[in-house]
């Protein structure tokens, strides 16, 4: 049976291209996002020709409008927070704007998580910065994507791997009633001939 999916920036680089997925795996798709990337209307287009018009659902939503966030979220069985303002020179030049969407944003859509009946799962995209600069960790090409070499399983989180420490600092400070899934990603470089805009 189709799942429900909230997507919150899906219709940014990454979220619209897990969109496509979602959609071509026949999942009930919504997406929240406020459309402020450049290329964000021209990854909405892309999905709209590829699926049609009614295949998702689109909320033009920001992630700073905690009640319209939690309302539009209310019903998701897998919530995927993906929005964010990802510039650092945006970073510098209005800090406030960066942490109000990052880190309010990330706030309000955990909340939207807690507050549900649904008892969402909740997936967010960390960064492979927390692993650390993982020199020692040899990369290798595949057809379609880029793999480590000997961690086919992805990175372990033992307790002396930073990764698990990030984790565990989350888990405890924000996360305790939510079940959470974070995707640590490294700069992605789609092999896809996807017409994502980023
Ligand atoms: N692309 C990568 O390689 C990479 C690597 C590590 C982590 N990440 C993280 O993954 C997430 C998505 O990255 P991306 O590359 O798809 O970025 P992106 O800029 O393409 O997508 C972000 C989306 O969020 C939307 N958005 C921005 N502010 C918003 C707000 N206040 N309310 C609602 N929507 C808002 C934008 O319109 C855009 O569609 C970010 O948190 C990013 O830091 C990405």
């Amino acid at each position: 049976m189709a799942r429900r999916y909230f997507i919150s920036g899906g219709a940014g680089f990454i979220g619209s291209n897990y969109v496509y997925r979602l959609i071509r795996r026949g999942e009930n798709v919504t997406v929240y996002d406020n459309l402020s990337r450049a290329g964000a209307p021209r990854n909405i287009a892309w999905l709209e020709e590829t699926f049609g018009k009614g295949a998702f659902k689109l909320i033009a939503g920001d992630v700073r409008n905690a009640d319209l966030l939690r309302e539009s979220a209310q019903y998701a069985d897998v919530i995927v927070h993906l929005a964010g303002q990802v510039a650092v020179t945006t970073s510098v030049t209005n800090p406030r704007e960066d942490f109000e969407a990052n880190a309010l944003g990330t706030f309000n859509a955990l909340e939207a998580a807690r507050l549900s009946d649904k008892n969402p799962i909740f997936i967010y995209s960390s960064t492979n910065k927390v692993y650390g600069s993982m020199d020692d960790v040899e990369i290798i090409e595949e057809a379609t994507r880029w793999c480590y070499k000997d961690l086919i399983k992805g990175c372990p989180e033992t307790p002396i791997n930073m990764c698990a420490i990030m984790h565990a600092f989350m888990g405890c400070v924000l996360l305790s009633s939510v079940r959470v899934v974070s995707m640590a990603l490294d700069n992605l470089a789609s092999k896809t001939k996807a017409g994502w805009h980023g």
